[in-house]
């Protein structure tokens, strides 16, 4: 309540403790396992600049997918021997970009930008290290527009292609393939799907070295790990993750005579979602009897487009009513200007009104970075709290923010 007061809302607050507990978690449970691994965090799931600092600081790597991402990780002297690049088209601009500035990796995702990577690379007289994302062919049975490791996937060399493409890369002089990479998909329960697409690669790697003497040395299973919206969706924890990751990692790397390869693994969703609350204004309501009661709030799918674009589901309380046991079902509506702006259909609430203010736990991945100003509305503020204090990490636009771009 005192947040919303302070900074108003729509406002997301991120908790530093969380934040950096995750971090610490991916960092120790892989350790004990698999000691050679680097956690990078995606960036996608959301970054800014007081983040990427906290990333930085917990001695993890990035991944990102932009000459914006690249561009925050930048503004912070993140080390970039950490930063992976990713992304299915990259332009001549952006590997330029990362070239220039020293990334660690890029993860090649087709013929295209292999030609392109060594004509940048060849420019810049620097031998690039970098990964081939490779699409096992493996479905995680998640949401059709995350999932993207099967055939037919926009992502990555399908197996079949794939040896054409580790030919190519090793006939570089200035793309050093060093490994390979998959990902997947996102909000992945089902950890068997890990240690399949684990094995196809690792058969695929086994079979080059035989037939180029391709040396396998780092190994990218990508991110994926779920986190429960609701409690009625519990996720695998990130030990049960790392567990699956690594043993089958060191199974199938003897039973090939693979030496096993140093392991980087791309958490994002894990890493940020739990960390980050919304929190937004009730303001009118509509009840249609005997249908449905909607309950609107001052943000919606410009901040959080997940629900109506996924039909994801979320969990939320009335913060200044937490001790109150009437409930009623509601609806709770976003303010924009379309039907299917809807941040919760159906959940039992205290009795809302004008005022009251809605917490939504679980908003820290993928809705600030989705985030929009669809019908001209202002990005909200974010806040980061640590020890009981809060601290403004970004200020809420304001219309000359919106309009700063426009010529008249
Ligand atoms: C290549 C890659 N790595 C990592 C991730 C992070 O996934 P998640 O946020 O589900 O952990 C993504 C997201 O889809 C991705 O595309």
């Amino acid at each position: 309540m005192a947040l919303a007061a302070e900074f108003g809302t729509p406002l997301y607050v991120f908790d530093e403790a969380t934040l950096r507990g995750k971090c610490a978690e991916y960092g120790e449970e892989f350790a004990r396992r698999y000691p050679d691994t680097l956690v990078i965090y995606a960036c996608k799931a959301f970054i800014n600049r007081a983040l990427a600092q906290i990333f930085k600081e917990e001695g993890l790597g990035l991944d990102v997918v932009s000459g914006g991402e690249l561009a925050i990780a930048k503004s912070v002297d993140f080390p970039m021997e950490r930063v992976y690049f990713h992304g299915n088209n990259k332009s001549r601009r952006e590997l330029e970009q990362a070239i220039g500035w020293g990334v660690g990796r890029i993860v090649v995702d087709n013929f295209l930008e292999l030609s392109l990577l060594d004509e940048v690379a060849k420019e810049a007289g620097v031998s690039q290290e970098g990964l081939l994302r490779l699409s096992p062919g493996v479905d995680p049975h998640t949401h059709a527009y995350i999932t993207t490791g099967v055939i037919e996937s926009k992502f990555g060399f399908p197996i079949a292609e794939a040896e054409e493409a580790l030919a190519k890369a090793m006939s570089s002089s200035y793309f050093e393939l060093i490994g390979f990479h998959f990902h997947i998909g996102s909000q992945i329960f089902e950890l068997e799907s890990y240690r399949e697409a684990i094995e196809i690669v690792l058969r695929f790697a086994a079979e080059m070295r035989s037939k180029y003497g391709f040396k396998f040395e780092e190994f990218s299973p990508g991110g994926g790990l779920a986190i429960s919206y609701t409690q009625d969706s519990p996720a695998p924890t990130i030990a049960e993750f790392a567990e699956v990751i690594s043993s089958t990692l060191l199974e199938k790397s003897k039973d090939l005579s693979l030496e096993p390869p140093r392991l980087v693994i791309e958490p994002g969703r894990s890493i940020v979602g739990q960390a980050g609350v919304a929190l937004y204004t009730v303001g009118a309501t509509k009840e249609i009897p005997g249908l449905r009661k909607y309950v609107s709030v001052d943000g919606g799918m410009a901040d959080n487009i997940r629900p109506a674009l996924y039909g994801d589901r979320y969990e939320a309380v009335v913060a200044n009513k937490m001790e109150e046991e009437d409930l009623e079902r509601v609806t709770i509506a976003g303010k924009f200007c379309q039907s299917g702006d809807i941040l919760i259909k159906d959940i039992d609430l205290p009795k809302l009104a004008p005022g009251d203010i809605i917490a939504i736990p679980g908003s820290g991945a993928y809705c600030l970075s989705m985030a929009s100003n669809y019908n001209a509305s202002l990005k909200p503020a974010i806040v980061l709290v640590k020890d009981g204090e809060a601290r403004l990490i970004r200020r809420r636009e304001s219309y000359e923010d919106l309009m700063s771009h426009d010529l008249v």
